[in-house]
């Protein structure tokens, strides 16, 4: 029997029924880690610095059970790929395609941290849309992780599950990628931002909850996407640290806006706006959650203009997508927008009044639909719990 092809949203019991179906037997358990939305703080993890991310209701599931060899067998819902085999005794990053990577990565990064993993037969189902930044690739890492963790009586506590996945992403999948994703995955709680101190990866749950405020978080995934493979989020990554070096500086967290001035004379051009964007959204990461306690989400908003501004014209990391999205949500209502996740595409997001809602999604469709742009897709999110065990 062929079940149909799932939207991502298939329920733990037909996620077990086609495991089953495809595997012969049923799943030990199903896992489930979410995607995230970033607030602010974006390029700042990697410099040891501030992000305030949470975790949204899009969720990674994985099903699944040991083998008693050493076979893996994975199988999305994704599309009619089939499944994919390979062995744990020979993982290898170069060899390992499309989504398979991230499973077949925390492996690998298990094994590298000395844990022996198991052959396994895993289905994945997932409704964190690909590609959009809202981190699909961490959410797989994160739910499979949560299960390895658990199957293998590895007892990793979440910031060495961070750290993993986060080994898995730059060693194996090659993206060389901070800790802010995983962070909101692994530790993400209902109606909380993570306030995530990258240095020491301490965590503050800070409250966000936009409904009370008569407000909502639009996120609008302009479909352009990107990876974080590509160059330019190394590039980014190694003006960061040419930055810090010239400075004299461990990481660009340990620079403060009051040394811009400074730097601004020992610095090229382009290095200094880079260095500029880090030092002044470490910043703007900050005020955002003193205003979250005094004042509310209602109070945010000029921050995220300034924090999207930052990425444009100093870190150059936007796109055409992205500008228009944040400039018609303001224009017709939102009362701040930015771009969110690492850049070249994927999704902004658009603090909006309940009321004008309807009004910027129609304003965005249309500009979209003008400029020649495939059609956005536009949604509410708001925080939700990190990632656990579902059965
Ligand atoms: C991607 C990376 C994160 C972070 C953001 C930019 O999402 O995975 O580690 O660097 O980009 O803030």
């Amino acid at each position: 029997m062929t079940a149909p092809l799932s939207n991502g949203d298939l329920s733990s019991s037909d996620l077990a029924a086609r495991f089953q179906d495809a595997f012969g037997s049923a799943p030990e358990g199903i896992w489930q880690a979410p995607g995230r939305v970033n607030l602010i703080g974006e390029h700042t993890d990697y410099n040891d610095g501030f992000v305030l991310p949470f975790a949204i209701d899009r969720t990674a599931r994985v099903a699944v059970r040991v083998r008693p060899d050493s076979t893996v067998r994975l199988l999305s819902t994704y599309g009619d790929q089939g499944v994919t085999t390979a062995d744990t005794a020979t993982l290898d990053g170069s060899r390992a395609k499309g989504w398979t990577k991230y499973p077949l990565g925390v492996m690998w990064a298990l094994q590298e941290r000395g844990i022996a993993v198991p052959g396994l037969d895993l289905l994945l189902d997932s409704n964190v849309p690909l590609g959009a930044g809202l981190s699909s690739s961490h959410a797989i890492e994160c739910a499979v992780i949560s299960a390895l963790n658990e199957l293998t009586g590895a007892g990793l506590k979440d910031e060495e599950m961070v750290l993993a996945t986060q080994r898995a992403e730059n060693d194996f999948v090659g993206a060389p990628t901070g800790i802010m994703d995983q962070s909101a995955s692994l530790r993400g709680a209902k109606d909380q931002a993570v306030f995530l101190d990258c240095r020491d990866q301490s965590v503050r749950l800070v409250p966000f909850e936009t409904e009370p405020a008569g407000l909502v978080l639009l996120v609008i995934d302009t479909k352009v996407s990107h990876s974080h493979a590509d160059g330019g989020y190394a590039s980014r990554r190694a003006s960061c640290e040419l930055g810090a070096e010239v400075l004299g500086v461990k990481a660009l967290r340990d620079v403060g806006v009051e040394d811009l001035d400074e730097a601004g004379g020992l610095l090229d051009e382009v290095t200094f706006r880079r260095v500029r964007h880090v030092v002044t959204e470490n910043d703007r990461v900050l005020q955002t959650v003193e205003l979250l306690g005094t004042s509310g989400p209602g109070a945010i908003g000029p921050l995220l203009d300034a924090s999207h501004r930052s990425m444009r014209d100093d870190f150059e990391i936007s796109c055409p997508e992205l500008d228009l999205a944040v400039e018609i949500s303001r224009t017709s209502g939102a009362i701040g927008a930015r771009m969110t996740g690492g850049g070249f595409g994927g999704a902004a997001i658009a603090l909006t009044p309940v009321a004008a809602e309807r009004q910027v999604r129609t304003a965005v469709e249309q500009a979209f639909s003008r400029a020649g742009y495939r059609k956005p897709d536009i949604f509410t999110v708001t925080p939700a719990a990190g990632a656990m065990r579902l059965v």
